[in-house]
């Protein structure tokens, strides 16, 4: 565990860039939002201050309208990423920052219960309660920016607009939405990826894929990145099961800090109750017998099993009974040979355990779903999530993603994608702390 926890360290220490952290080195060199969430819990270990920088810079990039975006462009030297802050161009909203230069599209909405995280480790920390307070305005304005940008028809779910957005960037879920994309090549700006020669190409997503991503980011530039054109025409447009479960978790965590320190909380209350009601009647998908997130353009469910589905535990979405059933799906994954959580339906045809989103296991899902599953009383499943983690973490090492088939996860000395990742040495070094069952 020494070691571990020390490895850690260095890992965070070593992609801390004077500010903010970066994933990891060559593949992702800026800062990413719900990265820098979970990083920030892991600076949080060894060096608060280093917590509260990592959130107020991703904050420094928040637009007028409320956005935090996904990529953060704090240099513009760096030219080894594709898209770059070029392409992106957030020049075509007069309310997004000159600098730092960022994406036009967010990620999944952490910061909320992120902050409630760092102040339940430090209650009485003077500096972190300062920022605290300081910060709760910001995060209470991007949740503003997603009921009112994301939410047009006024349900409680937000919509998504891009794969990326979801944070599970390559998951299966996606293949049918992005297989309505005509693509026109006369009208594709030309582009040259970077990730394929960086990561090995059978873990990265195709040229199909990404050709469509790219459609999808031109979309929404034609469209200022928040105009109504953006609901109105967007081929992709679904209403994500882990997008919308983070924000209610962390409205749950802004209700508990405003409360504490006497910020108004009415809007976020009433948020959360239609956001939570809308939640269990629309997404609950009998059959399967889990959440699954819902395609707004179609109208119909998107109906597979997945870690998106699971990771509603975390925000007190299921019933009793409902999360029995998620955690006795759990279990029937353990006993059948496999490391929990594997990001997708290990029965289905799609189900990938090397190629990314389409069924390895994530630390940074590990983390939530470890929370979610002790606060329903599932102390036990609980601890499986923390010790396979570790488990593939101390076999591997501190990489993106990893294999969730225990039978091949031995046969093997390394992790898949990034090597030593910030949000891995974050997961990990917070659960280690955390006192067994
Ligand atoms: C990948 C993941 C995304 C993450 C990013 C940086 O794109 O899918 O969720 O934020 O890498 O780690």
């Amino acid at each position: 565990m020494g070691n571990l926890v020390e490895t850690a360290r260095h890992i965070l220490q070593l992609n801390w860039k004077d500010g903010f952290t970066i994933p990891t080195s060559k593949l992702y060199p800026f800062q990413w939002n719900w990265d820098s969430g979970f990083t920030s819990i892991g600076h949080s270990h060894f060096n608060l201050d280093r917590a509260i920088q990592e959130l107020a810079s991703l904050f420094s990039s928040q637009w007028e309208n409320g956005m935090v975006p996904h990529i953060v462009f704090h240099s513009e030297n760096e030219k080894t990423y594709f898209p770059n802050y070029d392409f992106w161009d957030s020049s075509v909203n007069s309310g997004a920052p000159q600098k730092p230069k960022s994406s036009g599209i967010t990620q999944p909405a952490v910061h909320g219960f992120v902050l409630e995280h760092l102040l339940n480790r430090f209650p009485d920390n003077e500096q972190l309660i300062a920022f605290v307070k300081e910060l709760f305005p910001k995060v209470l304005h991007y949740h503003r920016f997603l009921y009112t940008y994301r939410d047009p028809e006024r349900e409680g779910l937000m919509f998504i607009f891009h794969p990326w957005e979801s944070g599970r960037d390559n998951s299966p879920l996606w293949d049918e939405s992005l297989d309505r994309i005509i693509i026109d090549p006369a009208k594709l700006p030309s582009y040259e990826r970077r990730d394929t020669s960086l990561a090995p190409v059978d873990e990265r997503p195709t040229s199909y894929q990404y050709d469509r991503y790219v459609y999808l980011l031109q979309l929404g530039k034609t469209h200022r990145y928040d105009g109504p054109g953006i609901f109105e025409e967007s081929p992709f447009l679904v209403q994500d099961t882990l997008m919308n479960s983070a924000l209610i978790r962390s409205n749950e965590g802004l209700i508990r800090i405003g409360q504490r320190f006497g910020f108004d909380v009415g809007e976020l209350a009433e948020w959360q109750q239609q956001s939570k009601k809308c939640f269990r009647e629309k997404l609950w998908h009998e059959g399967l017998q889990t959440f699954c997130a819902y395609d707004a353009r179609a109208d119909h469910p998107i109906a597979y099993k997945e870690i998106g589905g699971i990771a509603t535990l975390h925000a007190g979405i299921p019933t009793e009974e409902q999360a029995k059933l998620l955690n006795d799906y759990l279990q029937s994954l353990h006993q059948r040979g496999f490391h929990i959580c594997p990001s997708f339906d290990v029965d289905s045809h799609l189900f990938d355990s090397k190629r990314y989103w389409r069924g390895p296991v994530w630390s940074q899902m590990n983390w939530m779903i470890y929370h979610g599953l002790k606060d329903y009383g599932f102390g036990e499943t609980a601890e499986i999530v923390k010790s396979d983690l570790i488990e593939l973490v101390t076999k591997h090492g501190f990489y993106e993603y990893f294999e969730s088939q225990k039978a091949l996860a031995d046969t093997l000395t390394v992790g898949y994608g990034g090597g030593d990742f910030s949000w891995t040495a974050a997961c990990t070094v917070d659960l280690l702390q955390e006192p067994t069952n």
